[in-house]
């Protein structure tokens, strides 16, 4: 092989939590796959099945490799590491470790459309114990201007919310359930007791003993804090301290972004790290600092890893010519078309009470305008599985392996959550929103490409979409262009014709505690295993008998 192909094809793997592969070929990821999606186990650790997908789906095969980028949290791994690829012909030459916030802030900045960006990383683990970075980005370079110095990552900012999350009884990763409990609450009742204090550096430790629900409750007590003991089945009784860890995480948030920005007047922000799925936290970023332009990666925890690792090996370590190409889409290319639905459908369709137990059987058919019809259910309250090429890459349901519902319907809700979701009652459910019409309904302009902003809905309108607005009047969205996605595009037009309401409830395709369905047999398990009415894959409309 000659110098001029070196480092073209290069595999970045995750081997902590999260574990996942992605493969990039002149300069572009032809594959990527979360292991969880895979093993069918929410975070799951390793990376052999993820590399197997990648290497097949692109047919390349592992001597045709020319750089292997590996992570991990903590930055655990040593020098040198291969991950045993060397057994299988790998020259151990070629696998090379990058720091693990440096892969955080490769995958959102060299997927923004900006050529100069400040870049801030906020994760749990963090890198080498720091879980908070401060960088400028500008071509291909990412330079670190500041890091959480306390070398500790149970001080950090996550650390504290993963605190109250798990004094609530809930696993420290469900953030989103605090976020959510939180716009019940009200923070004053806490507003004397600050959770953080700012360093010389200007960056944030927190004060908890430590960062369990133990090292929680012993900080109230030696501050004499009246709060409800932890572990109580009725969350309903945690609602201020929920409002009091979301308006102190906010509060310190804004405050590193407004310093780093005033000293560097850049206005323009990339985010990454499991701290920037806040989305309520995200939106105030943008209303409370002089950053102008935010972006953040869609796959912005631990499973972006694998892909903020290709994107460091191409432009920083390979020193490859950057072309800005925004990423505008968030889901997997090219998978799953409808002769792979309709094969996995014939298979089982006369022994699914074998494959699935005591499932109902199902009949399909293959539909001609798939979105009109799709959309004239979802009017009728119908509650329907939408599954379209390759899934989301990151946490949330855009439009590929989506539940989608009647956002109009005051019950819809409610009956969403009796019948598959099984989610706490005080949890709101997002919408996709076309973005010529988001205007007539929110007050908010800006693209929400991700689902990853939280946005007032207009005062007069929260009675015309009850299912989506949450209890403090707001709503989490994703805007949606024919552009970007067509198909997905055209579905909430037709809903948008039929109704009048221009989005659509939509949530993540998965049965509770699971990842998101990956394949069509997924996707067929969950919807004959709940109470969902239709399941449309690629042009099938799928029945229960
Ligand atoms: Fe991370």
């Amino acid at each position: 092989m000659g110098s001029m192909n070196k480092f073209k094809k290069i595999i970045g793997i995750n081997v902590g939590h999260d574990g996942g592969c992605s493969l990039l070929v002149d300069g572009d990821i032809v594959a990527t796959m979360a292991e969880e999606r895979l093993a069918r186990v929410k975070y799951a650790y390793g990376w052999v099945n993820s590399l197997k997908y990648c290497l097949e789906q692109s047919k390349i095969n592992l001597s045709d490799i020319d750089l292997v980028v590996f992570s991990d949290y903590s930055d655990k791994i040593a020098n040198g590491f291969d991950g045993g690829l060397s057994l299988f012909g790998l020259p151990k030459e070629k696998c090379i470790r990058v720091d693990h916030h440096l892969s955080h802030a490769s995958s959102t900045y060299f997927t923004s459309p900006f050529e100069e960006s400040l870049v801030f990383v906020f994760d749990a683990k963090g890198n080498k114990n720091s879980t908070e970075s401060v960088y400028i980005a500008r071509g291909n370079n990412i330079k670190k201007i500041a890091e959480n110095p306390i070398n500790n990552y149970k001080k950090g900012i996550v650390a504290a919310y993963q605190a109250f999350t798990s004094y609530f009884g809930w696993h420290q990763n469900d953030a989103g359930k605090t976020m959510g409990l939180s716009s019940y609450g009200d923070a004053k009742k806490y507003s004397g007791y600050p959770l953080f204090n700012q360093d010389k550096n200007g960056l944030f430790f927190n004060l908890l003993e430590n960062h369990t629900a133990r090292g929680l409750e012993l900080f109230c007590k030696n501050h004499n804090i009246s709060v409800p003991p932890k572990f109580s089945t009725d969350h309903n009784e945690y609602k201020d301290m929920a409002a009091w860890i979301q308006s102190e995480f906010e509060r310190v948030v804004i405050a590193t972004i407004n310093k780093f920005q005033k000293e560097t007047r850049i206005k323009n922000l990339c985010m990454s790290g499991g701290g920037a799925l806040n989305t309520v936290c995200n939106t105030k970023v943008l209303q409370e600092t002089d950053i102008e332009n935010l972006h953040i990666f869609p796959a912005t925890g631990d499973p972006g890893q694998s892909i903020g690792n290709v994107l460091y090996g191409y432009f920083i370590y390979n020193n490859n010519k950057r072309e800005i190409s925004p990423w505008r889409n968030d889901y997997r290319k090219s998978v799953y078309g409808n002769t792979d639905i309709k094969k996995t459908l014939l298979s089982i369709q006369s022994i699914v009470d074998l494959v699935i137990p005591r499932s109902p059987r199902f009949t399909y058919k293959k539909v001609f305008n798939i979105e009109k019809i799709t959309a004239k259910l979802i009017s009728e309250n119908k509650i329907v599985g939408w599954f379209q090429s390759g899934s989301e890459i990151g946490p949330r349901a855009l439009g590929h392996r989506s539940i989608l519902c009647n956002p109009g319907f005051k019950d819809m809700k409610e009956i969403l959550n009796d019948r598959v979701k099984h989610r706490e009652s005080f949890r709101p459910f997002a919408t996709s929103v076309l973005l010529e019409k988001m205007g007539d309904f929110f007050e908010f302009s800006l693209e929400s490409l991700f689902m990853l902003l939280v946005v007032p809905v207009k005062k007069n309108k929260i009675r015309e979409i009850p299912a989506v607005t949450h209890v403090d009047g707001t709503c989490r969205i994703q805007t949606v262009t024919k552009k970007d996605d067509s198909l997905y595009y055209n579905l909430i037009k037709e809903f948008y014709k039929i109704t009048s309401i221009p989005m659509i409830l939509n949530t993540s395709f998965n049965l509770a505690g699971e990842p998101i369905v990956e394949s069509p047999m997924d996707a067929l398990r969950c919807f004959l295993s709940t109470k969902m009415d239709y399941l449309v894959m690629g042009d099938y409309l799928i029945e229960k008998k």
